[in-house]
């Protein structure tokens, strides 16, 4: 029988801002969510399972991915990478399967499939809680080909486990099928990426798309009057010219002696925080090699909160990857061959993916003129009871994680090396 080539497989995206303002509230932060549920009991917590699975496929992939360009700016959304993947192999069987199993760091002797799942629907739906005040969505689509019979298994479990959307196409008509798929792409992501797929291959039957959508506000703004011209230093020789930011205020701050690297933690409005991670001059080799689960959950146990004099640059970077070609390089080969068994996803016809492309972007400013008032009683604060503050200038390359604090996630990861270039 022919092989069609068949999947592709469009991992959409992440359009993140951060912006504006936010006067903390401690007052209205508490999780109304924790109340419905009793968290003494495991069962609704079926995400904690994946989490750490979740977590080691984020740092391998960053490792590939610096292992091509150790020297460029790295975005990427690992929860979108795992998600997508750990939803196509509902369809996948043998070798197929494991070897995604594997890539996605699901170790199946500690781990039951139906448990994966489980973790993901959970974690889909805390995510997107409406009522959480963080502007975050995570979705998941398939558009098919209408000469693909689709099995009906996989389209029951698709929609109950990762909540997708399976919309009915017609890829002869690639033009219209194009524009169905980037308009419903642009609207998913708040207008951030537009004609995001240029056109359909002709043998394709099904396009898996998985997006991110996150707008932060930083529960502490800095203020736009304290931005400043500043250098950046992207390597010993060179550097650039930057907007730096810049705030004095109270902040979970960590020194990793062994490491010699700055951790600083950034919430933002509604249980998201960033951490920026920033090596000390020619040490960002070996920070990134001992990027680990344990290394982050250490720094994050660590954390102190201290006052601090912080610069930080404003920039808006993203980064497009080829996941075919990393995957690959991952061990993950025969879905992406003419061995692929994608038998589970429809009747008759064999499949493999053809495709997978993943897009995440970031902006990251100070937007907002307000909350004044609160930070004149923090420099108050912060005088009378601490010492001079630490002065943690991120005028160097440095790391960014963002982390969904309601669901352990890692939703977007990154590095950046020169804030002034925009594609990574
Ligand atoms: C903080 O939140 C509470 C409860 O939502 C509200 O009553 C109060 O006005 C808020 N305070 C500020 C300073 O926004
Ligand atoms: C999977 O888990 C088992 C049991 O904990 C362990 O012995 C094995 O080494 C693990 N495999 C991988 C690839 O981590
Ligand atoms: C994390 O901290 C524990 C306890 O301090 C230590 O034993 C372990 O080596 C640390 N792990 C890493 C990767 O730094
Ligand atoms: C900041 O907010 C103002 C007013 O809401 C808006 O006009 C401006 O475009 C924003 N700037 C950025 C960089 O987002």
């Amino acid at each position: 029988m022919k092989m069609k080539s068949a999947l592709y497989l469009s991992l959409v995206l992440v359009g993140l801002q951060v912006q504006a303002l936010h006067i903390p509230n401690h007052s209205d932060e508490q999780e109304e969510q924790d109340t419905p549920h009793s968290p003494a009991e495991g069962g609704n917590l079926p995400h904690l399972k994946i989490v750490p699975s979740n977590a080691d496929f984020a740092f391998r992939f960053y490792k590939q991915v610096t292992e091509e360009e150790s020297n460029k700016n790295v975005f990427f959304s690992p929860l979108s990478l795992s998600t997508a993947f750990a939803m196509l192999s509902l369809g996948a069987r043998a070798h197929t399967l494991s070897q995604l199993h594997k890539c996605l760091a699901f170790n199946l002797t500690e781990l039951e499939e139906r448990e994966i799942h489980d973790g993901f629907q959970r974690l889909l739906q805390l995510l997107n809680d409406p009522h959480r005040e963080v502007q975050l969505s995570m979705g998941n689509a398939l558009f098919i080909n209408n000469e693909l019979k689709l099995r009906q298994k996989f389209l029951e479990d698709v929609t109950t486990f990762y909540d997708s959307e399976a919309i009915s196409s017609d890829f002869q008509n690639s033009e219209k099928a194009v524009n169905e798929i980037n308009n419903y792409i642009k609207t998913k992501t708040h207008g951030k990426f537009v004609d995001f797929l240029q056109n359909l291959s002709p043998d394709a039957l099904m396009i898996l798309i998985n997006y991110v959508y996150f707008k932060g506000y930083w529960e502490q703004p800095f203020k736009s009057f304290s931005t400043r011209d500043d250098d950046f230093f992207v390597d010993a020789k060179n550097s650039v010219k930057v907007k730096m930011m810049y705030q004095s205020k109270l902040h979970n701050i960590h020194r990793d002696e062994k490491l010699s690297c700055w951790v600083v933690e950034m919430p933002y409005k509604g249980d998201v925080a960033a951490l920026f991670v920033l090596p000390d001059e020619g040490t960002m080799k070996q920070v990134e090699d001992a990027l680990l689960k344990d290394t982050v959950s250490n720094w994050s146990q660590s954390l102190e909160e201290r006052p601090i004099e912080l610069y930080l640059p404003k920039f808006s970077i993203s980064g497009s990857y080829d996941v075919k070609n990393l995957f690959i390089k991952m061990g993950v080969t025969d879905v992406f061959s003419n061995n692929a068994d994608l038998s589970g996803v429809a009747e008759g016809d064999r499949l493999m993916v053809s495709k997978a492309i993943h897009k995440a972007e970031v902006d990251v400013n100070e937007n907002g003129t307000e909350a004044a008032a609160v930070t004149m009683i923090e420099l108050v604060r912060l005088s009378e009871v601490f010492p001079l503050p630490h002065v943690i200038k991120f005028n160097r390359p440095f790391l960014m994680l963002i982390v969904d604090k309601t669901t352990y996630s890692i939703l977007f990861m990154g590095k950046i090396v020169n804030p002034t270039v925009k594609e990574g």
